[in-house]
């Protein structure tokens, strides 16, 4: 592993090493005006939801790295303290990236993007029609991290009301990921694209308690055929097999199998009841792997 330092590297350097590993982050396409009513429209990732009670939004227009100017949506909210956060999804990236070009102050970059504002409900800045998901939103508080080149500016956000396309609910009423098709900034010039197979599932934890990867004897836990995500499925598993349901496996046909074939040779015996382990558990066949784990920890070179 290598160590960096944040105070022993040009911020150019660390900008680019922060935002590559915190990643993929969602954008805020957020939309103010200034006093004069003039509107401006520009996506920052530096973005995310902290709570809900009071509802929290938050997203940084930071001070420049190279002129260390503030952006116009910092002296727009300064202003106006209202914005109203579009969420951009992979049809609108293009525009979106567009928009972010630093125009001087007063331009306003839903014409230079070719996006179309609609009036918002509860503030003055515009919405974006062509987001699914508008977010109107007052801004509660801004707090200037620093005063020098990438400097953050966290704003602050309370969510007023939210427009949602129905195109994107599911049957129950609910905002279904895979209709969204929701785009992440990565690193340098990367973006993440959350549809199709980039899209999976984990299910939370289903109770309080969790017999844990510690609890398995250390020759599966330091398995060179098992992975981390197998011994983090095993180590969620809310009860170990008992010692006599592991004795009843050790005749199991499955189990005699493994052992007949590679009769007397415990590395042997190991590897294969691993491999057919791991199988397992990609299979959710999660107390059959426990069990056959368990029972070849079990097993003594006197017993073959
Ligand atoms: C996808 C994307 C994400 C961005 N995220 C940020 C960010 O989090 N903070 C920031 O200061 N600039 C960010 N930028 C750059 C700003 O959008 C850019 O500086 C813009 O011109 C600022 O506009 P404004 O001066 O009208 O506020 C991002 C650009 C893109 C394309």
């Amino acid at each position: 592993m290598s160590i960096i330092d944040p105070n022993n590297i040009p911020p150019h350097h660390l900008h680019r090493v922060l935002l590559s590993a915190v990643a993929p982050r969602p954008i805020a396409f957020a939309s103010t005006i200034d006093s004069m009513g003039k509107a401006n429209l520009s996506p920052f990732s530096c973005f995310n939801v902290f709570g809900v009670n009071p509802s929290t939004l938050i997203f940084s227009p930071s001070r420049s790295g190279r002129t260390n100017e503030l952006k116009d949506t910092y002296h727009n909210v300064k202003e106006v303290p209202e914005v109203v956060i579009n969420i951009v999804t992979y049809s609108m990236v293009e525009q979106m990236n567009l928009a972010s070009t630093e125009f001087p102050r007063g331009v306003n970059e839903f014409f230079k993007s070719g996006f179309t504002p609609l009036p918002s409900e509860k503030i003055k800045p515009f919405r974006v029609k062509e987001s699914p998901v508008q977010i109107e939103c007052k801004v509660r508080q801004v707090i200037e991290t620093g005063d020098g080149p990438g400097a953050a500016n966290l704003i602050i956000c309370e969510v007023l009301l939210i427009h949602v396309n129905d195109k994107v609910f599911d049957k129950t009423g609910m905002i279904d990921t895979r209709k969204l098709d929701l785009v992440g900034r990565m690193g340098a010039d990367y973006y993440v694209r959350a549809s199709g197979r980039a899209l999976f599932t984990l299910e939370k934890p289903s109770g309080k308690f969790a017999i844990g990867v510690d609890s398995l004897p250390e020759n599966i836990r330091m398995s060179s055929v098992l992975t981390g995500n197998d011994l983090g499925r095993l180590g969620s598993l809310q009860s170990a097999p008992t010692a006599p349901e592991i004795e009843r496996f050790l005749t199991s046909p499955v189990f005699r199998t493994i052992t007949t074939k590679n009769s007397g040779n415990i590395e042997k015996i190991t590897e294969e009841a691993h491999k057919l382990a791991h199988a397992m558990i990609s299979n959710n066949e999660l107390k059959e792997a426990i069990l056959l784990l368990l029972a070849t920890s079990s097993l003594d070179v006197r017993d073959l």
